[in-house]
């Protein structure tokens, strides 16, 4: 992450007074889990790409610097990025950038691929879990590379990799975009089983499609990739977010609002709006790739597992629960892809929810009201739940943590603001 954007972020705090409804429409930037791969999948290309549609973010920034860092030349204009990876100066990622974004270890694919080698630190853990990328290192074996991990490097050789028939033990949604990217390049034909069939998985066989990579199957659970021996350049838009379209859905939601949100791709969001419909909102697409969100009054409690894509997001857990809080009756969530990912929790309890938590199991009792309270977000759809939680509370919030929040939402308050939520940024009190 920019480190002035961050600690900036670090001395200013969110302020929101909740209880006023919302209206109109908010635009939906592009994806950051799919802009942030694209970057990286940028290094296969000899030629210069050019990205449309990437969201202004904290964490884009971050994978600017890596870029950069190893030869790329980039420039932005607006939400237009022109990178040019044609003359690649090092394939040592530095440990400086990487330890602050996960997101980088994804140059380690596309670099091996291209170059023959690539040195990647380990991202390590963070808050929502360890985030271990041995599913990462063993398909790449199987490609053929030589990898080892070496004083917290992970080093990566192969002069030709070749395609092999691989079978991801959990559909890690980084796994199979590193081997896809891999398996561009390789030799011969490379068949990915148990791939994760996200959104931002087929965004990224889009885009190298889009540079004359053959993949099909992109989406589903089986990925075949046939290696061409290079790829050209592109002009590429990446689809709209899903996880802000969801987060902003829950902001109309519990504010019992009629919103409209666009671009939104509404078969991205199947298991967010059966959800929402099942509690009782309305949720309607119009001909524009615009969604609308109403409220019919009372909704209730459920039950939310969260799973792979096809099935509800971890992404939007905390976002969800900040809703359920205020659902008549009890709802039980269950977090099964990252191990330490209600840090919200206790958050939402200071502002009056009722949950208990056992392992990664949350029990919430519906309440009448919530209210404002000084909180702080520990990571970055925690933070987001916590200003979701704001917006319907009675009084001021005060939220804390808006180095996650940057990383994540373009725009965030502004975009509140125009849909008339009180909500400001202010430098913190004892900044
Ligand atoms: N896992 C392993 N071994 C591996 C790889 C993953 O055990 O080698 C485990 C992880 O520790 C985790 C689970 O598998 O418990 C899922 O991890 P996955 O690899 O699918 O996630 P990721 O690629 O690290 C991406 C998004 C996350 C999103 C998850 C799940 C990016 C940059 N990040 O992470 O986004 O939650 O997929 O959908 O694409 C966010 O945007 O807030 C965010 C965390």
């Amino acid at each position: 992450m920019d480190q002035s954007v961050s600690t900036k972020a670090n001395s200013s705090i969110l302020e929101v007074w909740g209880g006023t409804p919302l209206q109109g429409k908010v635009n939906i930037s592009g994806a950051k889990n799919s802009a942030l791969v694209l970057m990286a999948g940028a290094l296969l290309c000899s030629e210069p790409c050019r990205l449309r549609n990437v969201p202004s973010l904290a964490d884009i920034q971050g994978m600017a610097k890596i870029l950069k860092a190893l030869g790329v030349k980039i420039k932005q204009d607006n939400d237009v990025l022109e990178l040019d990876p044609t003359h690649i100066t090092t394939t040592d990622a530095p440990y400086e950038l990487v330890s602050k974004l996960r997101a980088s270890f994804f140059a380690i694919g596309p670099l091996l691929a291209r170059m023959g080698v690539a040195k990647v630190p380990l991202p390590g853990g963070c808050a929502i879990g360890a985030r271990p990328v041995e599913i990462h290192v063993r398909g790449l074996k199987q490609l053929g590379a030589e990898v080892y991990i070496e004083h917290g490097v992970v080093h990566a050789y192969a002069s030709k990799l070749k395609g092999a028939k691989i079978y991801l033990d959990y559909p890690s949604v980084g796994a199979t975009e590193t081997l896809m990217m891999a398996a561009t390049l390789a030799e011969g034909e490379t068949v990915l089983d148990n791939a994760a069939q996200e959104p931002e998985v087929a965004d990224l066989a889009n885009f190298c499609i889009s540079m004359g990579a053959k993949i099909t199957g992109a989406g589903t659970k089986t990925i075949t990739i046939s290696g061409v021996p290079k790829l050209h350049s592109t002009d590429y838009n990446i689809v709209p977010d899903r996880i802000e379209a969801g987060t902003f859905l829950m902001a109309g939601a519990i504010t019992h609002s009629d919103i409209l949100l666009s671009p939104v791709v509404p078969d991205h969001l199947t298991a967010v709006i059966a959800k929402l419909r099942s509690i009782g909102f309305q949720l309607t697409p119009d001909a524009q790739q615009g969604l609308r969100i109403q409220s019919k009054g009372v909704h209730t409690g459920t039950e939310i597992e969260t799973l792979p894509y096809p099935g509800f997001p971890t992404d939007m857990q905390s976002i969800f629960m900040a809703l359920l809080t205020l659902s008549e009756g009890n709802s039980v969530v269950t977090e099964t892809v990252f191990e330490n990912r209600l840090g919200h929790v206790p958050e939402l309890v200071r502002m009056g929810a009722d949950i208990r938590v056992k392992g990664n199991i949350a029990v919430i009792h519906g309440v009448p009201f919530l209210s404002g309270a000084p909180v702080t977000g520990t990571d970055l759809r925690a933070t987001a739940a916590l200003v979701v939680a704001a917006l319907a509370a009675k009084g001021k919030t005060s939220i804390e943590g808006l180095q996650h929040l940057d990383r994540g939402y373009s725009d965030f308050e502004q975009k509140l603001r125009g849909l008339g939520a009180r909500i400001e940024r202010v430098p913190a009190p004892n900044a």
